[in-house]
């Protein structure tokens, strides 16, 4: 197993699309293991999706796990969101995006059901809600090319690239 590298903003690649899997062979098995690795030995991690990590060709995965022990892995292939409900607004960091210094609250569906493939590459489709649906819209939206700061508005974007200049300058 090997430990990918966290692509940091405000590097391009951030805004790749993650590439859809066709087949869960050895390789993506070997690529989920790698991000379960990389998850594991990161603070604070709760997720976190190929695209935002040191792969040539990141596929549409993103592995989850904020349970206390780090013991509850959820590993997602292709997800999508296919139903939405309510709104929250909460706090969101993200590795990618100075996990120590930014955190912003954005808004969110309170409830999504999404569909994906599990590591098995078998369908599977399930609801979430609270902490869990903000976490899985932040994944997914990763795999689409987009970090939480897209989600601010103008003013808010601008505060935080404000502060990003300061820290890069330190
Ligand atoms: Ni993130």
């Amino acid at each position: 197993m090997a430990r990918i590298r966290i692509l940091q903003y405000p590097d391009p690649r951030l805004k790749t699309l993650g590439k859809k899997v066709d087949l869960v062979d050895e390789k993506v098995k070997q690529i989920i293991a790698d991000m379960f690795e990389t998850h594991y030995n990161t603070d604070n991690c709760a997720a976190l999706a190929a695209t935002q990590l040191d792969f040539q060709d990141p596929l549409a995965i993103t592995v989850i796990d904020f349970s206390q022990h780090k013991n509850e892995p959820l590993c997602l292939i292709n997800p999508e969101i296919i139903d939405r409900q309510g709104e929250q607004f909460e706090a969101e960091g993200c590795m990618s995006v100075y996990p120590d210094h930014i955190h912003e609250r954005v808004k969110r569906a309170e409830r999504v059901v999404v569909k994906a493939l599990n590591e098995k590459g078998e369908t599977i489709e399930f609801s979430a809600e609270g902490y869990m649906a903000k976490c899985l819209q932040h994944e997914i939206d990763h795999l689409n090319g987009l970090l939480f700061l897209d989600r601010l508005s103008l003013l808010k974007r601008e505060l935080i690239r404000e502060k990003i200049r300061k820290l890069l300058k330190r």
